[in-house]
């Protein structure tokens, strides 16, 4: 992991697979940036690093940390805050793991803020942070840039009722294959990832090992996974079910339209 750099920059550091994936790039020995925008659950993630490796930024300068709500700068204030951040250190990673869901409801159904704030934090932020970086990349001729997609837009043809959620993941996929051509041979590997559930807040679910991994688990499967392929399902049992869904794809599809029209007439018999 260090041939791409000595330091990572991770969007989204303070919950879910992005707290379990600090660890573990941690534990790879790497300098690491956080961005997240929240500064208590900032110094709490600071505070478990600590204790668990031993990093301090006041004694060995190896964690710095951004606080920006990525729901609310504009690219340029992102770039900004990236280039003040990584100022004189070589990003050899970036996350763009920073990401926003919603419950499933009807597209003209979604809060205005909340569809504001999705598109900033899951296209706009990971397209203004990519910029703030790739530059110091290119100089170098090396770094690895890894997006966090998923699999409701990569192996689903469409998903009713999650519609700005999984057309964000697909914008992602597509900008990562079509930069990751662009920069083909320049020594940078980028790449999105594409899993489907995972055990943290945002799902709301509980691990069940087969087939919802806690985020820990797959943390260590996405770390190794860095660097190969353009887009891919790290963890092994995310594979088999975007091989299904792939399979079944006109079936998934008709089972989400039939849950979108089952929940429209819930909400008629409630009026
Ligand atoms: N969980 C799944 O099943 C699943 C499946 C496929 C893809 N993904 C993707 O994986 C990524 C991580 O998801 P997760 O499950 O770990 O979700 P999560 O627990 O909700 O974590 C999302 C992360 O994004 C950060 N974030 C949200 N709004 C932000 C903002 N305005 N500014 C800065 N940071 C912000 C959160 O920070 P705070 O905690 O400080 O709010 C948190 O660290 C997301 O991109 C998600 O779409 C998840």
């Amino acid at each position: 992991m260090q041939d791409y750099g000595l330091w990572a920059v991770v969007t989204g550091t303070t919950d879910g697979i992005k707290k379990a994936l600090v660890f573990e790039l941690a534990s790879k020995g790497l300098n690491l940036g956080l961005i997240g925008w929240n500064p208590s659950k900032i110094e709490a993630t600071l505070s478990e690093l600590r204790d668990r490796c031993g990093a301090t930024t006041e004694v060995h300068h190896i964690v710095k940390t951004v606080v920006a709500d990525l729901a609310k700068l504009s690219g340029e204030e992102i770039v900004a805050a990236i280039a003040g951040a990584t100022e004189g250190i070589d990003v050899g990673l970036l996350v763009n793991n920073a990401g926003m869901g919603c419950p499933p409801e009807y597209f003209h159904e979604v809060d205005r803020q909340l569809t504001e704030s999705i598109l900033r934090v899951n296209v706009n932020a990971a397209v203004w942070v990519t910029k703030g970086v790739i530059d110091g990349m290119l100089k170098r001729k090396r770094g690895a840039i890894l997006n966090m997609g998923s699999g409701s837009a990569m192996d689903i043809s469409s998903f009713p009722l999650l519609t700005l959620y999984a057309s964000t993941k697909a914008f992602l996929a597509t900008f990562s294959k079509s930069i990751s051509l662009e920069y083909e041979g320049q020594g940078i590997d980028i790449q999105c990832q594409a899993p489907f559930f995972i055990a943290t807040k945002m799902t709301k679910m509980k691990s069940r090992y087969l087939f919802i991994p806690s985020a820990e688990i797959f943390s260590r499967a996405s770390v190794r996974w860095i660097g190969y392929d353009r887009v891919c399902n790290p963890y092994w049992s995310h594979s088999v079910q975007a091989f299904v869904a792939r399979t079944l794809d006109t079936i998934t599809v008709w089972g989400l339209e039939c849950y979108a029209k089952w929940l429209r007439a819930q909400e008629r018999s409630r009026r």
